[in-house]
């Protein structure tokens, strides 16, 4: 069982909860939840990070089981817009359907299991390039070029098998468990925390990912906590108050930390810097390192005139660099 604590194995700095009381305004309600829980500090064996074999039981316990991200809303706008997603050898496709809802299926060919769309794009069909099997974007079955030697296939029971699909705040997500509990129970109190933030209004204006050599929860973890950032980042220790950041668990499903902005870090001695000092590591000297003003909240699109008249300019390719020749 866990057990929540309150006021152990805290940074001696002032704590997060304690900002929040000096500050000049009432934060939201959700800025004040305090919830730690205590999993135990026992270790953790390596062989977690490096089994194969505790490595098949994540990906049935936990990758096809586990709600998965897949693109934002605005990627797939049109009726037939498709995209195909990949996760630990697993394949599924999700579909615009024409009353603008969503659906998604397991990208496996019923034939011989061919999968059966390779890339993500806008679809009038989905059409196996092995035999041509052929379903519709709403996931029943259309067509097979040689029926007359399937009589015993039923076309009306032919369709693709459908999986979960769901979406919070533009973010798409399926789930290869057909059993899945929903998303937005999943998501619970997520929605409520972002509600000021209208992220469902938002848009992706750039994607940047990277293939890292190491155990998933070797990443994930380093995104979980702020310990690292002194050592790290100490770029960062004159405006981020590390040590005190405030760690939550809100459900079964859903975690925060919180870690106040526009502090030095309670690691450093800087208890007599003034504001403008800070001020100045987070932003630059008064004037510079801030974005271009856009009018009407949304930034102008990379080629635009007024863009390109705000000063910014597309990074210039780069190109790899030749490794030296062995001697
Ligand atoms: S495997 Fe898809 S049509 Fe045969
Ligand atoms: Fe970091």
């Amino acid at each position: 069982m866990n057990i929540p604590v309150k006021g152990v194995n805290r940074s001696p700095a002032v704590s997060y909860q304690e900002l929040l009381d000096r500050d000049t305004r009432d934060p939201p309600d959700i800025l004040r939840l305090d919830q730690p829980v205590d999993f135990g500090s026992e270790p953790i064996a390596a062989s977690r990070y490096t089994s194969e074999a505790f490595f098949k039981r994540e990906i049935e316990k936990v990758f096809l089981k586990t709600w998965q991200y897949v693109c934002r809303e605005e990627e797939m706008p049109s009726p037939g817009d498709t995209q195909v997603f990949e996760v630990v050898g697993h394949s599924a496709i999700v579909v615009r359907q024409k009353d603008g809802g969503l659906k998604a299926f397991r990208n496996v060919c019923l034939h011989r299991g061919r999968r059966l769309v390779t890339e993500s794009g806008c679809k009038s069909q989905f059409r196996c390039p092995y035999h041509g099997f052929t379903w519709n974007t709403d996931g029943s079955f259309k067509e097979n070029p040689m029926a007359w030697d399937f009589p015993e296939i039923d076309e009306e029971r032919f369709g693709l098998p459908e999986i979960p699909v769901g979406s919070w705040g533009g973010f798409v997500f399926v789930n290869f468990d057909v059993g899945a509990q929903p998303l937005a129970e999943v998501a619970d109190p997520l929605p409520r925390h972002f509600a000021r933030w209208k992220i469902a209004d938002c848009y992706k204006s750039a994607h940047v990912a990277k293939v890292v050599p190491a155990n998933w929860k070797a990443v994930i973890e380093a995104f979980l906590e702020s310990h690292h950032v002194y050592t790290t980042h100490p770029q960062f220790s004159g405006f981020i108050a590390d040590a005190n950041a405030q760690y939550d668990v809100l459900s079964e499903h859903v975690t925060r930390f919180l870690t106040a902005n526009g502090l030095p870090s309670p690691l450093i001695d800087a208890a007599d810097w003034p504001e403008e000092k800070v001020a100045e590591l987070m932003l630059g000297p008064p004037g510079a390192g801030r974005p271009p003003t856009w009018r009407r909240g949304r930034p102008p699109a990379p080629t635009s005139p007024r863009r390109r008249a705000s000063g910014w300019r597309p990074r210039p390719a780069t190109t790899t660099p030749t490794p030296p020749t062995p001697r």
